[in-house]
């Protein structure tokens, strides 16, 4: 079994996302042993209880959005729930920090996480806002490994999602998020059941 761990600072939809799909089954090579929060009031960690996930908050007000001394209490906080640099897997859920180089570079392909657009467009916030702005037709979503360059590492999987005319960001965000739902535990399986392998920035299915 890979211990996981999810970093999740909002709403944690897509925590829940991932949650049901090892309650339902689908996930069945992973255990989550713990959901960290940067954010004590983050409705993420209520989501966490209530698939009965063990939960950690670690308020990070007045922190800097990148900080190695932060990190460290969210690596210490993995590590004592078993989500280690040899085996564990940390799935960013909406995590609104940026990784220092010396966590990414702790857990090598061991950090997954999900984005609002077709990376490498609209990298970064309001990846909705940024496609329905520039005019694009076709955006989508992205889950990708963690590297040291933020929204950038390489990709696992993308779906793409059509723009319509009367799309606000709001509408097009929803579309984006049921296939964001989608995908994410669709790459905790693919990794997890050790699918996958890596050429550089591709990564392939294992023949
Ligand atoms: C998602 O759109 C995700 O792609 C982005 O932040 C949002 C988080 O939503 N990184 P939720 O907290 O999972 O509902």
């Amino acid at each position: 079994m890979v211990p996981v761990g999810i970093l999740a600072s909002g709403r944690g939809s897509n925590l829940d996302a991932v949650l049901d799909a090892v309650d339902n089954r689908y996930l069945t090579k992973c255990e989550v042993k713990i959901v960290i929060s940067n954010r004590p009031n983050s409705p993420a960690l209520d989501i966490a209880k209530k698939h009965h996930v063990q939960t950690i908050a670690l308020d990070d007000k007045g922190v800097p959005k990148k900080s190695w001394d932060y990190d460290q209490k969210t690596i210490a906080a993995l590590r004592s729930h078993d989500v280690a640099p040899k085996d564990g897997l940390i799935v960013l859920a909406g995590y609104l920090r940026i990784l220092s180089e010396q966590f990414v570079d702790l857990y090598p392909r061991r950090i997954i996480n999900v984005h609002p657009a077709l990376l490498p467009s609209f990298p970064g916030l309001d990846a909705q806002k940024q496609a329905l702005d520039y005019g694009v037709k076709v955006t989508g979503c992205t889950v990708h490994l963690v590297d040291r360059e933020v929204d950038h590492g390489p990709i696992i999987l993308q779906t793409p999602v059509a723009v319509r005319d009367d799309d606000t960001v709001q509408t097009l965000s929803s579309r984006i998020l049921r296939e964001e739902h989608r995908i994410l535990p669709e790459a905790i399986r693919l990794l997890t059941e050790d699918q996958l392998k890596f050429e550089g920035r591709r990564v392939l299915f294992k023949t």
